[in-house]
């Protein structure tokens, strides 16, 4: 059987992962400045995170969520207590998009209303209504049967109060910094709007922090920046370091119902073991304060490279735009200069998503790197 095509394949095959780097089967040396599209936060076969997997393995790898799981609730604690997000509840699942699935789901179940707002180039996921086709009514929200939707411009107040003023919406989610779109954030003034907007017209407000969250962007989560409380946070990519793991932080106004979500394999035993290694190995080696840190460090080295137009992101989620496409300049760095870089959907943009704990000689490679394909 052959494999579906889903993505165009570099051809590379990596074997071997080690901090910040991969090895081919040649055994030849990559940095890797993209963890996988910001999946690998902790390092690739970080050792806390390889023992607590094998430890784990070894006791229990897996059983149904009908049964109490003690390393869901260590991992909840641990979260809040690294994020300071108090008074939510945790929901796990699997991936980024399940976790935007039932954070829509919880937002049509809550109001008992339809209709989403979503804003210009947001990526929220590839998955497409499974509930819509469940013949169980009781699971089912009154967005999963109608699927109603409407984009708005990001960063527009007046355009989102138009369309809550209308009463039928059930909740807005945005990514606080755009990853797949560009790296764009809208103004402290939106993100206070539009939360203050979801509570005046009881909506609820869904930060997808997929991609931007846990500790990328210097603060545990990119909203943190703007001083809002989200109603519902989406959650996954760097959460295992790798292994699947996904979930929704819901604030405790919003009451769970029985049967509103469910999952076979959302936080199981080996997933948990994955994601408390992550949030003891952020919090030990204060990763949070590194990705921050890094970002100053960028910044400075990047006003040698005159082709660079505009550094956007924060911490180490990074987006470097130049004043041409980047898609052959992302390869020669790739089979040039072994080193993995990623792009976005505006075609002049390489996106830097390394491991949290990446250090300034990994940066200084990369500038080297880039001037030499520069020349
Ligand atoms: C912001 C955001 N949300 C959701 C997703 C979907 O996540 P997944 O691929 O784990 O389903 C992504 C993936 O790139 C993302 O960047």
């Amino acid at each position: 059987m052959q494999l579906f095509d889903v993505y165009p394949l570099y051809d590379i095959t990596p074997v071997k992962g080690e901090g910040p780097y991969v090895f081919d089967e040649a055994g030849t040396k990559y940095l890797d400045l993209y963890g996988g599209h910001a999946v690998i936060s902790i390092g690739h076969s970080n050792p806390v995170y390889v023992d607590a997997i094998k430890n784990q393995v070894e006791k229990l790898g897996f059983y149904s969520n009908s049964i109490k799981n003690p390393l869901q609730e260590e991992l909840a604690q641990k979260l809040e207590d690294l994020s300071g997000c108090k008074d939510y509840s945790l929901f796990l699942c699997n991936s980024g998009a399940e976790a935007n699935e039932n954070a829509l789901k919880v937002a049509s179940f809550h109001t008992g209303k339809s209709r989403i707002i979503y804003f210009n180039n947001a990526f929220h996921g590839r998955t497409s209504g499974v509930v819509a086709v469940t013949d169980n009514e009781s699971i089912k929200a009154p967005f999963n049967a109608k699927h109603e939707v409407t984009k708005l411009a990001f960063d527009d107040v007046e355009g989102l109060e138009g369309e809550l003023k209308k009463g039928d919406v059930a909740g807005v989610i945005l990514e606080v910094i755009q990853g797949v779109g560009g790296l764009d954030e809208a103004s402290t003034e939106f993100y206070k709007a539009a939360s203050e907007l979801c509570k005046k017209y009881k909506a609820v407000l869904i930060a997808d922090e997929v991609q931007s969250g846990y500790g990328r962007t210097g603060e545990f989560f990119a909203f943190q920046k703007h001083g809002i409380r989200p109603d519902v946070i989406s959650i996954a990519k760097g959460m295992g370091n790798g292994f699947p793991i996904g979930g929704i932080l819901i604030d405790n106004s919003i009451p769970a119902r029985s049967g509103m979500l469910g999952t076979t394999f959302g936080g199981n035993h080996l997933a948990c073991a994955a994601g408390i290694s992550v949030l003891d190995v952020i919090k030990e080696e204060k990763l949070m304060e590194n990705a921050a840190a890094i970002y100053e460090y960028v910044k400075e080295r990047i006003a040698e490279i005159p082709q660079i137009k505009k550094l956007k992101g924060r911490g180490l989620m990074i987006g470097l735009e130049f004043d041409f496409e980047i898609a052959a300049l992302r390869k020669e760095l790739l089979f040039q200069n072994h080193v993995f870089t990623g792009a976005a959907s505006n075609k002049k943009l390489l996106r830097i998503l390394p491991p949290l704990n990446i250090k300034k000689e990994h940066f200084d490679t990369f500038f080297e790197a880039l001037k030499i394909v520069l020349k």
